[in-house]
């Protein structure tokens, strides 16, 4: 009886394999499974075998009709599922999977379009590394040795004059020790803090600026970046420049918008300020010039840096960055 099984699982398996259309498929199922199919009644006859014989032989049996069972099933699937039939025939009324279309991310967006107005205004796009020797990310910035910024709870260290740059205003050096004015490049990055909360994370990107040639003065610096502000947040925008202090500029400004949420009024977002800074800015300290070799009785110029969340966060109203790096689709499918 082994013998009898064995050859009809062969003779079975070869015929489902060759098997295409349903009808087909349910007569194999009539002749194989069914209630007087071929394995059925064999089956039947296990009974009258002698009873050492019967275990054995039924635990055969029994793997046969599981592995045809099986394979029917298989078939029944893969048959159901394909679309085409036999003769070719393709079911175009079936519904399509819609594709899920990506865009970009929308701090690369903002770092797009701040470049585009910068480029527009004959500034090119130039980049620096993001693993920096102290001397570019704060020596030759005139950023002293006693400096908050430099101390350990602030930077992240490599090593003892390695650090993660936490600004981007060492390519600004890197510029000038390799090209004579005039130069304006804009340059954008990752930058990297030790800091962490609803408005603070330990990487986030700024875009710099830097333009140097004869006679370039405070009129310039405000001329350029109120131009970039009407471009970026519209051209009726109110801003001002509010006296500060850089350790690599002289003056110095920061740069406030009106709050766009409240118009000026006063909310939480401005801390009842009614304006809401969007980046530092000045005139190249001339100690800087001293360290690329520039002559500061020739040359002058201005530079500016700007948090690129900050700016998106505002242009788009969100009051948490942490969302910005949590790769949450209901978030970025907003943009
Ligand atoms: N590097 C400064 C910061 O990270 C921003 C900045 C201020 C850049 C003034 C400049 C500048 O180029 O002139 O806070």
């Amino acid at each position: 009886m082994k013998e009898q099984l064995l050859e009809l699982e062969e003779r079975a398996l070869k015929e489902i394999a060759a098997v295409d259309d349903p009808a087909e498929l349910e007569n194999f199922r009539i002749k194989y499974l069914g209630k007087k199919g071929q394995l059925t009644s064999i089956m039947k006859n296990v009974g009258g075998l002698p009873p050492d014989e019967r275990p054995k032989i039924g635990k055969f049996a029994n793997l046969v009709k599981t592995n045809l069972s099986k394979r029917f099933g298989e078939a029944k699937d893969s048959l159901l599922s394909g679309k085409v039939s036999r003769d070719g025939f393709i079911d175009v009324t079936l519904p399509g999977k819609e594709p899920i279309i990506g865009h970009l991310h929308p701090i690369t967006s903002v770092i797009k379009e701040v470049c585009q107005i910068f480029s527009r205004m004959g500034f090119r796009v130039v980049k620096g590394p993001n693993v920096e020797l102290d001397y570019y990310n704060f020596e030759a910035l005139n950023i002293p040795k006693d400096h908050p910024a430099r101390d350990m709870q602030d930077t992240f260290y490599i090593s003892d004059n390695v650090v993660l740059r936490t600004h981007t205003s060492p390519i600004q050096v890197r510029v000038m020790e390799t090209r004579q004015p005039p130069v304006s490049v804009i340059a954008p990055g990752k930058v990297y803090r030790r800091d962490s909360d609803v408005s603070h994370t330990p990487m986030f990107h700024q875009v710099e600026g830097l333009l140097v040639d004869k006679n370039v003065s405070f009129g310039d610096l405000k001329g350029t970046l109120t131009s970039f502000v009407h471009q970026m947040f519209g051209s009726d925008t109110e801003l001002r420049f509010r006296p500060s202090f850089f350790p690599f500029t002289e003056p110095s400004a920061e740069v406030d918008i009106l709050c766009v949420l409240c118009g000026g009024k006063g909310c939480r977002t401005c801390s009842q300020t009614g304006w809401l800074e969007i980046l530092g800015s000045g005139m190249v300290d001339p100690e800087v010039y001293r360290f690329v070799d520039y002559d500061a009785d020739v040359y002058s110029g201005f530079a500016f840096g700007m948090g690129i969340e900050r700016i998106a966060m505002l242009k788009y109203g969100i009051d948490d960055i942490q969302l910005f790096f949590k790769n949450d689709m209901r978030f970025l499918r907003q943009f």
